[in-house]
């Protein structure tokens, strides 16, 4: 196995999370987990000690052999074992589609149907994982450790994905569209592009997530 010296560790986190609003119903999104799994594969043949983080993805995606695989529910959960995780010396890959929102409040009964005329779900901001990585980070000196992100975009991918890789502290941002008809989620073929600060420098156009994943890794071994 060929070892990167200049990372101790990686972690990858992958998929969706969820966050309840009652026992049997959630708020959540369509993400497989199918793009992160293949990146810790790819990132594991030069990284051997990878942490792989994931929420509820496709059990085919749920256990990256030769990992340390860690299974997370909520976006606070992922925050928490993701922070759990983080040392000096760390790639982090934030491939994960955590839920922006959660409902204030999760009701202890199934919500009856007769109930909900007119009803309301509220709803409350998650906090940003990628941010609180980022000021663990500055906070423990840990200055070796490098935070990539993606941006899953509608629309105006290059403004969007340099917005969030400025304001999350990112070293790379992996830009992707995402969409109703699945485009970005699940088994199709999906388009990145790889963003530093000064633009573009690395595009794959609509190939397998898993030709993705080692184009991101290749990239990665020599840039990050
Ligand atoms: O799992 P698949 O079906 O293979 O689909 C892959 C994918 C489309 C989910 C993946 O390629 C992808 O784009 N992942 C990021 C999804 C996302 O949450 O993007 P975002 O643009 O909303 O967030 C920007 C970055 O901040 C991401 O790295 C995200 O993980 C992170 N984030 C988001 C919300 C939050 N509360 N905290 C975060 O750190």
């Amino acid at each position: 196995m060929q070892q990167n010296f200049r990372f101790k560790k990686a972690i990858v986190s992958s998929g969706p999370t969820r966050e309840w609003i009652d026992p049997v119903r959630y708020i959540s999104n369509a993400s497989s987990g199918k793009m992160g799994f293949n990146i810790a594969k790819e990132i594991l043949k030069w990284i051997p000690n990878l942490s792989y983080v994931h929420g509820n993805v496709s059990e085919k995606y749920a256990n990256v052999e030769g990992a340390k695989n860690v299974y997370a529910e909520t976006t606070f959960a992922l925050r928490d074992a993701l922070l759990n995780e983080l040392e000096n010396d760390t790639l982090v890959i934030m491939a994960a589609a955590p839920a922006d929102f959660r409902p204030i409040m999760t009701a202890e009964n199934k919500i009856k149907k007769e109930a909900t005329v007119g009803l309301m779900i509220e709803l409350e901001k998650n906090p940003d994982i990628l941010m609180a990585l980022n000021a663990s980070i500055k906070d423990k000196n840990y200055n070796s450790s490098v935070l990539i992100g993606f941006a899953a975009e509608t629309e105006k991918l290059e403004e969007n994905a340099l917005g969030k890789l400025e304001r999350k502290g990112l070293k790379f941002i992996i830009g992707n569209y995402v969409g109703k008809s699945n485009a970005g989620f699940g088994e199709v073929d999906s388009t990145i592009r790889i963003f530093s600060k000064q633009g573009m420098v690395k595009e794959i156009v609509n190939q397998p997530k898993e030709i993705l994943a080692k184009g991101i890794s290749d990239f990665l071994k020599e840039n990050a």
